[in-house]
């Protein structure tokens, strides 16, 4: 609901549990004036509009870091949100309000610059608490320089105390947690690699320093995009933060030319109490309901060939998996990488995106067939913005690839990586998908992408028209072939975001598949994003990127927290190990509804011997737990694990073993599994409620 009071020159943009409360003074820059718990448009109206005078004559603007939009100018020194730079080199902007248009849900604040004729537009758009923030900008006048454009610029209220959560990760250890006071300054979380990155990922989340997994209130937002990105969390000297997001990182800028229009990707911003676990949920409630292409799709069981063949892909190779595959009751098969042109190891191939004729002489066809016919989905894995300058795209286009004049041409996995902001570039990339997908009965797609930019110059052409090609191909080949399903992959978790996740049905979390290391990169996964998209494989054991050896059901235990997938080399698995799996499958199926759309509960984080997750459907009705102990220490007894968000009055019976336990008992003292005695000892326990 938004709430507008033209005396007070107010707007309430109000969710269920919080407002936004923002006013414009007198020299029109929008204030906010309250982000936090709701507030009836009388109580908003009753706010301070001044600040209490500081005993001494400031030398700065005792109002900096309290504007949703920033832009250069008068006495303020900060971050700046907005930053252009006119024709003759003027660099502040004077902005006047111009006007508003309002509905129920969105509200756009208009404004222009009192002298130039550039029109900057603040669009909010509320979906229950998260309000979605974007800016557009038009200009009428001579090219204007756009040195910065942040979607969003959020203040938080004044606090106790100021802590920051992120995640950092590097290649096979992405999203691991990081929670720190906010120093006084700019703190910068930024990808400069064309892609959102394995080392950081577009959110934040701020509180007090004293909120835990089930108190406290968090201030949270998270960016829309999937190319180079900057958030900044400014503390000033004043006790005063805020967190602003855009697109493109330093130095890149972008032209605008006379009558051209610049819209920012999405920038949304949340407010909620009940600490990071109640942010999490709401982060995964509002993707769920409002980001995902079929959010109420169930992601089917899947196989990946990858760390069973890498290179070496051939029919028969990928029958054989197949048919163990679907016996343990996998119902999507993924082909990986192998399957096209001259693609037999990592240095050739790239952009050659046909059946390699040796290997598949009969096309995919046969493959797809017996796919099929073995009851499961087929997906083929792409790497369409890539090329191998050995490949016959590449001999026929050199000239496609990102590059500079005089500059070398950085190869990383013997790669280069094609200029999407070129047109005949993205008409090449879309005709050959279409092809793909319409000579093919294929249902999913893997859209892998390997490596970063280099040699990209400050050209924002490039740097923000590879993602806008990237989401074009995306959007027309979802509506060209409505049945197909995509992943979105980036050498694991590098495109994660909620711009990808628009688009693309879930994501590969990371290309390290060890079950000890994935309870931390789940754990910082499921911050932002939901159980429902994360893609988790039970791969070999020894396993193959860091040797180390876990039984199967911890492997399990560990993939059922996500999107369970099967990665391993099933041919050579026991007998023992394939009917052991084919249980497990089972019984993930009988709990993934929970685990993939219902709420989570992080009740253990994975940093001491034991940890835990629960998952409980949406009416209560059912709850899945799983429970990971990697080791204990002699002499120690596994401690209880108290539940949440049961209902006390209610009894729930495990299913497994027929036990009846009261919700009174398991929110105080929580379950006791029986947990194996050795290391990696995990369970899962799935809880009904006994009708009353
Ligand atoms: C990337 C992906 C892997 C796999 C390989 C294939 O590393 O993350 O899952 O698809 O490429 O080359």
């Amino acid at each position: 609901m938004i709430h507008h009071d033209s005396e007070h020159r107010l707007w309430v943009l109000s969710g269920p549990s919080s407002s936004y409360v923002l006013h414009l003074d007198e020299a029109d820059r929008p204030r906010v004036l309250h982000w936090g718990p709701r507030l009836s448009p009388e109580q908003a109206a009753s706010l301070p509009l001044r600040l209490p005078r500081p005993g001494f004559r400031p030398v700065e603007d005792p109002l900096e870091g309290s504007f949703d939009l920033i832009s250069t100018g008068g006495l303020c020194y900060g971050q700046v949100g907005l930053q252009v730079r006119f024709a003759d080199g003027t660099r502040d902007l004077e902005l006047v309000f111009t006007g508003q248009r309002r509905t129920d849900r969105e509200l756009v604040l208009a404004y222009a610059d009192r002298h130039y004729p550039l029109a900057v537009e603040c669009h909010y758009r509320l979906y229950g608490d998260v309000i979605e923030r974007h800016l557009v900008l038009r200009n009428e006048g001579e090219p204007v320089t756009v040195v910065r454009a942040d979607s969003a610029t959020w203040v938080l209220p004044r606090l106790n105390g100021y802590r920051l959560s992120s995640v950092r990760g590097q290649w096979g250890a992405e999203t691991r947690l990081h929670r720190t006071e906010l120093p006084y300054g700019e703190t910068v979380l930024t990808s400069r690699r064309g892609v959102t990155s394995h080392q950081a990922n577009p959110w934040a989340m701020v509180d007090d320093g004293t909120a835990g997994e089930e108190y406290g209130a968090v201030y949270s937002c998270a960016l829309a995009w999937s190319g180079s990105w900057r958030l900044t969390a400014q503390r000033l000297p004043t006790e005063r933060v805020t967190l602003s997001a855009g697109a493109g990182h330093d130095p890149v800028t972008q032209e605008l030319d006379t009558g051209e229009e610049l819209v920012t990707p999405v920038c949304a911003g949340l407010y909620t109490e009940g600490g990071f676990g109640a942010a999490s949920r709401a982060w995964h409630d509002h993707q769920l309901r409002h980001v995902l292409p079929h959010p109420g799709e169930i992601r089917p069981v899947l196989y990946n060939s990858w760390e069973a063949t890498g290179f070496d892909v051939s029919l028969d190779g990928q029958i054989r998996l197949a048919e163990s595959a679907a016996r343990m009751g996998v119902e999507l098969f993924v082909v990986d990488d192998g399957w096209f042109g001259a693609r037999t190891h990592d240095a050739a191939g790239l952009g050659d995106w046909y059946p390699n004729p040796h290997r598949f002489p009969e096309g995919l066809g046969p493959l797809i067939d017996r796919v099929h016919e073995l009851g499961m989905r087929f997906g083929l894995w792409v790497e369409p913005e890539m090329v191998n300058p050995d490949s016959d795209l590449y001999r026929a286009h050199p000239d496609w690839v990102i590059h500079r004049p005089h500059r070398t041409r950085t190869e990383h996995r013997n790669q280069l990586v094609l200029d999407l902001s070129r047109p005949e570039v993205g008409d090449w990339l879309y005709r050959t998908l279409d092809e793909l997908l319409a000579k093919n009965a294929i249902d999913f797609l893997k859209w892998d992408m390997n490596r970063p930019f280099t040699e990209a110059g400050p050209d924002e052409r490039l740097w923000l028209g590879h993602v806008h090609t990237l989401y074009d191909v995306l959007d027309r080949l979802r509506a060209a072939h409505p049945h197909v399903r995509i992943e979105s992959c980036s050498s694991g978790g590098g495109r994660v975001d909620l711009g990808i996740l628009r688009r693309t049905d879930q994501v590969w979390t990371s290309d390290n598949t060890d079950a000890l290391d994935r309870l931390d990169i789940q754990h910082g996964f499921s911050q932002l994003y939901p159980a429902r998209v994360m893609g988790a494989w039970v791969t070999d054991s020894p396993n193959p990127y860091t040797g180390r050896e876990i039984p199967l059901d911890f492997r399990f235990h560990v993939a059922m927290a996500g999107v369970l997938a099967i990665g391993g080399a099933l041919t050579e698995w026991s007998r023992a190990d394939l009917d052991r799996a084919a249980e497990l499958i089972a019984d993930y199926k009988r709990i993934r509804p929970l685990v993939q759309h219902g709420r989570q509960y992080r009740l253990r984080p994975p940093d001491g011997e034991l940890s835990a997750v629960q998952y409980l459907a949406s009416d209560g009705t059912e709850a899945a737990v799983l429970v990971y102990r990697r080791a204990r220490r002699f002499g120690h007894a596994d401690p209880g694990i108290p539940l949440r968000a049961l209902d006390p009055d209610a009894r729930y019976r495990d299913v497994s073993t027929g036990e009846v336990h009261h919700g009174a008992v398991l929110l105080a003292h929580g379950l006791f599994p029986d947990l194996a005695p050795g290391d990696y000892a995990g369970a899962l326990v799935h809880l009904v409620r006994e009708q009353a």
